[in-house]
C-alpha cells in the first residue's frame, strides 16, 4: 500500500557533466518539469564545482527543484586539500547531500565512522543527509543483505539525534543493481526498506521514522519507477543513469506524482 509521506525523486549526476553541460542539462530540467506535483519533492546533485552554475545560471535556484551535492567533509574548515565543508554547501545554497554512496566506500575506502561524521556534520548545518547503504552481490547471495544494510544504518547514524524526520532521508541501493540494468524487484526492496524502517524506529522513535524518507536506487528508471513507490516503505528514488536526462527524470518525476 502506498503511504502519505512526500515523495522524493532524486539524480545523482555522479562525475559527469562539465560546466556548459551541466548549465544545458538544468535548463532543460527547468523547462521539463516546471511545476513539481504534489505530494513530491525533486532534488538534483550535480558535481560540487557545477553546484554553483546548475543554481544560478541554470536556473535550478529560482525553480521548485531543489539542489544536492554528492559529497562534503565534516571538518569547518582548514589544511583538508580537496574537500568541501557543509557552509560551504550551505552557501551555495545546498539542502541536500548525498553521503555513503558505494562508490565512495569502495572506491575511496570510506567507512560507516566516517559516513557517521559526514551525517552529524550535515544535520548540525541543516543540510539533509541522504545517507546511502546497499549490498553487495555476495552478501545477497549469502542471505545476510537484510543484517548487512541494518547494521550499516546502525553504524552509520549511531549517536545521532532527530528533532524531525524532515532532517533525514535513507537511500537503499544495492551494489549488484548500480548502472547493471539489473533491478531488484519491488518486492525485494519493501523487504530491506522494511527492515531499514524497523531500524530508524529502534535508533530515532515510531513518530520521527514513520516521516523518514526510505528511497530505492539502482537502474531505477521511467519503466521501473511505479512499481516501487507502490510499496509500503519506498519513498521515492535515487536515480543515477536515468537522472542525466531532462526527458527521462522528468518523467520520472511525473510518475511519482500519480
Ligand atoms: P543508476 O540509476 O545509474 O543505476 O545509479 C544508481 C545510483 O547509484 C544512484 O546513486
Amino acid at each position: 500500500m502506498p503511504n502519505t509521506r512526500t515523495r522524493l525523486i532524486a539524480g545523482n549526476w555522479k562525475m559527469n557533466n562539465d560546466l556548459d553541460q551541466a548549465y544545458e542539462l538544468a535548463t532543460e530540467l527547468v523547462k521539463a518539469i516546471p511545476e513539481v506535483p504534489a505530494g513530491v519533492e525533486v532534488c538534483v546533485c550535480p558535481p560540487t564545482v557545477d553546484l554553483r552554475v546548475v543554481s544560478c545560471r541554470g536556473g535550478i535556484k529560482e525553480s521548485p527543484i531543489k539542489l544536492g551535492a554528492q559529497n562534503v567533509y565534516w571538518e569547518e574548515s582548514g589544511a583538508y586539500t580537496g574537500e568541501t565543508s557543509v557552509a560551504m554547501l550551505k552557501s551555495v545554497p545546498v539542502e541536500y547531500c548525498i553521503i555513503g554512496h558505494s562508490e565512495r566506500r569502495d572506491y575511496f575506502k570510506e567507512t560507516d565512522e566516517d559516513e557517521n561524521k559526514k551525517a552529524k556534520a550535515l544535520i548540525a548545518g541543516g543540510i539533509v543527509p541522504i545517507f546511502c547503504c546497499g549490498e553487495s552481490l555476495e552478501t545477497r547471495e549469502a542471505g545476510e543483505h537484510v543484517s548487512f544494510v541494518t547494521s550499516q544504518i546502525k553504524a552509520g547514524l549511531a549517536g545521532i539525534e532527530l528533532s524531525s524526520a524532515d532532517q533525514l532521508v535513507i537511500a537503499y541501493e544495492p551494489i549488484w543493481a548500480i548502472g547493471t540494468g539489473k533491478t531488484a524487484t519491488a518486492d525485494d526492496a519493501q523487504e530491506v526498506c522494511g527492515a531499514i524502517r524497523a531500524t530508524l524506529v529502534e535508533l530515532f522513535g515510531e513518530e520521527i521514522a514513520s516521516g523518514i524518507r526510505v528511497l530505492y536506487g539502482g537502474s531505477a528508471k521511467p519503466e521501473n519507477i511505479a512499481g516501487f513507490l507502490e510499496k509500503e516503505d519506498v519513498d521515492g528514488a535515487l536515480v543515477g543513469g536515468a537522472s542525466l536526462k531532462a526527458d527521462s527524470f522528468a518523467a520520472m518525476v511525473e510518475k511519482a506524482g500519480e
